[in-house]
């Protein structure tokens, strides 16, 4: 069941200047899920939880900003939403056109760096266009790097991994002795990205449906039962105190970590 979001903001008053100390996750992604519902709970197609979900794209963006979080990914779309209904992928694609011409001015206002990941070659031509020209146009911008996931998938990125190491090993360049984690993480779309250390997934579903498999291996999970319209500052602030409660061992013990 999702929860009442006005019962969530009165139980959940957290504002960013409640985040003083602690470490910030460096890098946070987010499976931006349950628009659909969103919309289908109050009656409405599925195409109007879109255009709030680009309202809660924006305000998540600047929020993270301002909270001093070095990357944000989101997945805005993955290789397996091109199995949906033509028109609602054509209206996903045209909503992404009208928000990257938007909001240039946001990102630049902001100092945020646009990068995507995915097959980007996938998308239609106006897509990837405007997608080119916004990462061109913020790319000097360093106070945080915004990543888009577009025609994303994880086991495409990992397929195309192994074929370009495998053509360099049968051309010579690299041999297979010398594969290290290091040569595999160089060749995925995430190669100038860290490690993912929080994972947020709205809308209840408690699944990864194929994101980011290989850069979420240590990254905490969080799951939260609001539809991604409703995903606001409280959330987000709450998200991050959850985990600043954790104790990341990577494979340690406690008495290690002192
Ligand atoms: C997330 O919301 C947006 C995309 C996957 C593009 P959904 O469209 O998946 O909404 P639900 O999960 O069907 O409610
Ligand atoms: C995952 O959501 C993809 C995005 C948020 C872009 P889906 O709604 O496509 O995932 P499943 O199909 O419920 O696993
Ligand atoms: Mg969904």
């Amino acid at each position: 069941m999702v929860e009442n979001p006005v019962a969530i903001v009165l139980n959940n008053p957290y504002t960013i200047d409640d985040l003083t100390g602690g470490t910030l996750p460096g890098h946070l992604a987010i499976i931006m899920d349950g628009n659909g519902r969103w919309a289908k709970q109050q009656g409405k197609l599925r195409i109007f939880g879109h255009e709030n979900g680009v309202k809660a794209v924006r305000q998540t963006v600047e929020n993270c900003a301002k909270i001093g979080i070095d990357y944000l990914t989101l997945y805005a779309f993955s290789t397996e939403n091109w199995k949906r209904p033509k028109l609602e992928v054509e209206t996903l694609m045209k909503l992404l056109v009208a928000s990257l011409k938007k909001e240039l001015k946001t990102l630049n206002d902001n100092n945020i760096k646009l990068n995507a990941i995915g097959n980007i070659d996938a998308l239609p031509a106006r897509a990837g266009k405007e997608l080119k020209e916004v990462i061109e146009k913020t790319s000097g911008n360093t106070a945080m790097t915004l990543t888009l996931a577009l025609s994303y998938g994880a086991r495409e990125e990992i397929k195309n991994a192994v074929q370009q190491i495998s053509t360099k090993v049968k051309n010579n360049i690299i041999s297979p002795e010398n594969i290290d984690e290091a040569v595999i993480n160089n060749h995925l779309y995430t190669h100038n990205l860290p490690d993912v250390d929080l994972l947020i997934r709205t809308s209840g579903e408690r699944r990864i449906s194929n994101f980011l498999l290989w850069q979420i291996a240590y990254a905490e999970l969080y799951f939260i039962d609001v539809f991604w319209p409703d995903f606001n500052e409280h959330h987000l602030v709450e998200a991050i105190i959850n985990y600043q409660n954790r104790e990341r061992r990577f494979g340690k013990t406690s008495e290690q970590l002192i």
